[in-house]
């Protein structure tokens, strides 16, 4: 199956003036790895994190990026930006963005394009609310999400992407999808891909789960055959917490 990814998505946490000591922390606390180990950080924190992750198994992501390359999009981030700093992973489709700041199907589309083109690999989220899942339509949801974030990318660049699958009722709730919940619907992510694309590019294919993944129960879900990393919010706000998760992967 994919490559084993840890990433840690800090949201709107930790100032710049602190993250240069975290970073150098986190790379510490993960010596050894087995597993990618990914730093995503706020825009004002990518450069100190860069530069504590210089020479170091730990890789950094932007948490969103603009779509187009350039010009009059006054407060936005480009793909050129971002991997001019030296930044190799990015974000994008977060449950809090689509819900905040009218991320769309067609905006991930887009960033996910503009981003594997400029050689960044996309973390994309997908998953459903509560509601989705009790009216039983969670699988053909993220069928539409996958399929919509997907259009117009190559076999050779859905390869590199990065999945993760985050139920939005799991996130930052304490919450955790079970085991087999988790499998399910990351398995199911998984035939989505076959059938798109074939076999080998839906086994490539990193698939991660997300959602109040923690110190505790990330050994179970990361047992499972089609979970291959996760994505991690508040845990990753501690070095030692998201070390027990990034040693949990292998
Ligand atoms: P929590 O781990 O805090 O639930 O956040 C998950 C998440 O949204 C990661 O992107």
């Amino acid at each position: 199956m994919g490559k084993y990814i840890i990433a840690g998505n800090w949201k709107m946490n930790k100032l710049p003036s602190e993250t240069y000591d975290f970073v150098k922390e986190v790379v510490e606390a993960t010596k050894g790895a087995e597993c990618e180990v990914v730093c995503c950080t706020p825009y004002v924190c990518l450069a100190p994190a860069v530069e504590a992750a210089k020479g170091t198994h730990v890789k950094i992501g932007a948490e969103n990026l603009h779509f187009e390359d350039s010009g009059a999009f006054t407060g936005e981030i480009s793909a050129d930006m971002l991997a001019d700093l030296g930044v190799e992973y990015v974000i994008i489709g977060h449950s809090e963005r689509r819900a905040y700041n009218n991320e769309t199907d067609e905006t991930v589309n887009k960033k996910i394009v503009k981003a594997l083109s400029k050689g960044l690999i996309p973390i994309v989220c997908v998953g459903e609310s509560l509601e989705e899942r009790e009216a039983g339509i969670t699988m053909d949801l993220i069928a539409i999400q996958i399929k919509k974030a997907f259009a117009g990318v190559s076999a050779e660049d859905a390869a590199k992407v990065v999945v993760a699958y985050e139920p939005i009722w799991a996130i930052g709730t304490g919450k955790t999808a079970t085991d087999d919940q988790a499998e399910e619907v990351c398995g199911g992510i998984r035939n989505i891909l076959a059938a798109l694309y074939d076999e080998a590019t839906a086994k490539a294919v990193t698939i991660q789960y997300g959602g109040s993944m923690n110190a505790k129960n990330c050994a179970g879900l990361l047992a499972k055959e089609n979970i291959d990393g996760g994505l991690i919010g508040g845990a990753s706000l501690k070095a030692p917490d998201f070390a027990t998760i990034v040693a949990a992967a292998k």
